[in-house]
């Protein structure tokens, strides 16, 4: 998909907000690629991973009828009220219903993306946040787990003397976003594709620098000819709809009420063209959308970049935020 994006649309405007491409490598029977390291000049980086879009599957997965008896077992400890009365005869469910179960009750059903980890924390483990993180059940939620990305970057500032506040991390961030959905909306590649599982990469550091990135592109694919989506209306089986620009809006949303409340804390007034995405009554709920009813290089594996294990080449590879080589640093260094 890197190749794709770089080769046929050289001029799209979403090329600035996703990793540079520089070619692939084999090591053994594995392939790779090698993006740039969007955690270059950064000084002590957080960063978090936000998948967005309203689905996590593609229409294909969706269509395979096959008994699953391993899903069966996570949906009785995981949905025990979701399965049907046949379903329990059988002792299975098809990956389908899993799936489908497990994005209703996050967050990415309904508001468009999910908090899918963090790295660089100093004052919290790993542990510690992935239990977070699986507790967001809504946008005050996010709120808050946003604002402590913040917070950590201002605390680490505090101690070295640097004059970053939260509401610079938080408007760095916000303007950010509002100018990849921006890129978003005058894409011709995100018109010609559906994106499943990409992820929003939030990084911030102690010098108050940000950066929101596009990434994971493993399961994105081009739509049919003739078929054109909105990315923001409800999918239905065939449409293909993919829920990413209804996941930017309350990403957004939420960043808006992060800065509020920062700005609010040290008596200072939101500019007016950042009061877009927010009404009087300031509830961040308002807000919400939901879907309408119709440097060096880092290397990542190309073949299946889920699951991988990590690569012993150059830069490194990482399955998750935590699993980043260079993230361990980051973190081990605190
Ligand atoms: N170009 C990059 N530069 C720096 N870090 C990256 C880059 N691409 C991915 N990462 C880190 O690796 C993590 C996982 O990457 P991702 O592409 O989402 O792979 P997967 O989800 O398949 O493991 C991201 O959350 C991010 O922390
Ligand atoms: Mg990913």
């Amino acid at each position: 998909m890197y190749s794709s994006l770089h080769e046929k649309f050289a001029s799209d405007p979403i090329l600035a907000h996703v990793p540079s491409f520089h070619g692939f490598s084999h090591s053994g029977d594995s392939k790779f690629i090698a993006l740039g390291n969007l955690l270059e000049g950064f000084h002590n980086p957080r960063v978090m991973d936000v998948k967005i879009g309203t689905r996590t599957y593609q229409e294909k997965e969706a269509l395979s009828s096959k008994p699953r008896p391993d899903l069966f077992e996570r949906m009785v400890a995981a949905f025990p009220d979701k399965l049907t009365h046949a379903e329990m005869e059988a002792k299975a469910i098809t990956k389908h219903k899993w799936m489908q179960t497990r994005d209703k009750h996050s967050t990415i059903g309904s508001l468009g993306y999910r908090i899918d980890g963090a790295a660089g924390y100093c004052r919290s483990s790993k542990a510690e946040l992935d239990t977070k993180f699986k507790k967001v059940a809504s946008q005050n939620d996010a709120v808050e787990a946003f604002g402590e990305l913040a917070d950590e970057c201002v605390e680490d500032a505090a101690v070295k003397h640097c004059r970053t506040d939260k509401s610079r991390i938080a408007r760095g961030l916000l303007t950010r976003l509002q100018s990849l959905r921006a890129a978003v909306e005058r894409s011709e590649f995100v018109a010609n594709h559906e994106f499943i599982g990409t992820s929003i990469l939030l990084v911030a550091d102690e010098k108050g620098k940000t950066g929101a990135y596009w990434i994971d592109f493993a399961k994105t694919e081009a739509l049919q000819e003739g078929t054109s989506i909105s990315h923001r209306k409800e999918w239905e089986p065939g449409n293909h709809e993919d829920g990413i620009l209804l996941g930017l809006d309350n990403l957004i949303a939420a960043w808006t009420e992060v800065l509020r409340t920062a700005d609010v804390a040290c008596n200072r007034k939101l500019p007016d063209e950042m009061l877009c995405t927010l009404s009087e009554n300031t509830d961040p709920m308002d807000n919400v959308q939901t879907p309408t009813s119709h440097g060096p290089e880092y290397f990542k594996d190309g073949a299946s970049p889920l699951n991988q294990k990590p690569s012993k080449l150059k830069g490194g590879y990482a399955t998750s935020p935590k699993s980043n080589p260079l993230l361990e640093s980051v973190y081990a260094g605190c």
